[in-house]
């Protein structure tokens, strides 16, 4: 039977049915590993089942001449070197990610990092757990208000466009975004599309959502936080390296920006030393989609993929080419 290496600890009994067709090899753990046992372990393989952590590059897929699949449990797939796998073997590698499965349970994050970084919840919490709370006060860790501000949505995809369903709907917040294409879902919703300058001057939240690409790195860097409100959120569930950390940072403490909600970070799972000590910043362990339906249905799309390569079909959700 052909090989599969499953590059973390994932559900064994959602990957049980890899067992009937290939002879799967777990590296059974929560540390992913580095690149040179990773091309260890996938000598003789097939495929990969992976996660946002294994970077398929060249130099990877040099050592590993008989890989013909990699299917990613995550929909941001910004570790695969696209051009490297589609050259690779002469015909390129087989290629999937994890749409659609995760987009309410992560829509649904992007909201509560919102609202605990508006209305200061872990700053809430911190206090009362130091003792701090001697009584109520009238203005005691006054939040900022949503109803009828506007969120500035950058990537207007399937997980923008969920959050914002639930932004207006749900909490009255005005909706405009900025997208490389018009989006009939945020128009419906009276969303205004606007470039990023425009967007970044306007919002008074700002949502990250857009794909980790050589033209998003630091697309949120000093000059674009220059030019957003000094009383504006940001939020990140989007990848590390789309916001300037740094940048970020030095805007935070200098209260350039009221707050942030950060879920990923450059360099993750290393934070930002200044990050850690901003008050105004809410940090999550990029866990935008994990509740245990979402995190199964996502392993489950991967291993679908797998067995549908296998016995000669499309896959169910290739990356595409
Ligand atoms: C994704 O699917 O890309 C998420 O960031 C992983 O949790």
């Amino acid at each position: 039977m052909p090989r599969i290496l499953v590059a973390r600890r994932l559900f064994d009994d959602v990957i049980a049915p890899l067992r009937e067709h290939f002879e799967v090899d777990v590296h059974d753990s929560d540390l992913p590993l580095p690149p040179a046992e990773l091309a260890a372990r996938l000598q003789g393989c097939w495929g990969l089942l992976g996660s946002a952590t294994e970077k398929v590059d060249a130099a990877l897929l040099a050592q590993c001449p008989e890989l013909r699949a990699v299917a990613l449990m995550t929909v941001g797939y910004n570790n695969l070197d696209l051009a490297a796998c589609r050259a690779h073997g002469g015909q390129g590698l087989l290629l999937s990610n994890a749409p659609g499965v995760l987009t309410d349970a992560t829509a649904d994050f992007g909201m509560a990092l919102l609202l605990a970084t508006a209305r200061r919840v872990a700053e809430g919490d911190r206090y009362v757990r130091a003792g701090q709370w001697t009584g109520w006060s009238i203005d005691q860790l006054a939040g900022a208000e949503l109803r009828g501000r506007l969120l500035g949505i950058v990537g207007m995809g399937r997980i923008g466009s969920g959050i914002a369903r639930r932004a207006h709907h749900g909490f009255g917040l005005r909706i405009a975004y900025c997208n490389r294409s018009e989006s009939a879902e945020a128009a419906a919703l009276g969303a205004e599309r606007m470039e990023l300058p425009a967007l970044l001057r306007a919002a008074d939240l700002l949502m990250i959502v857009v794909p980790y690409t050589a033209e998003t790195h630091h697309l949120i860097g000093a000059a674009e936080l220059a030019q957003m409100k000094p009383t504006a959120l940001l939020v990140n569930i989007a990848r590390g390296g789309v916001v300037d950390d740094a940048a970020l940072a030095a805007a935070l403490r200098e209260h350039r920006l009221a707050g942030a909600g950060l879920d990923v970070f450059e360099g993750e799972p290393r934070v930002h030393p200044e990050l850690l000590a901003c008050d105004n910043a809410v940090l999550t362990p990029h866990i935008a989609s994990s509740t245990l339906p979402t995190r199964r249905a996502m392993v489950e799309l991967a291993v679908n993929n797998l067995l549908d390569w296998r016995a000669g079909g499309p896959g169910l959700t290739p990356i595409p080419r």
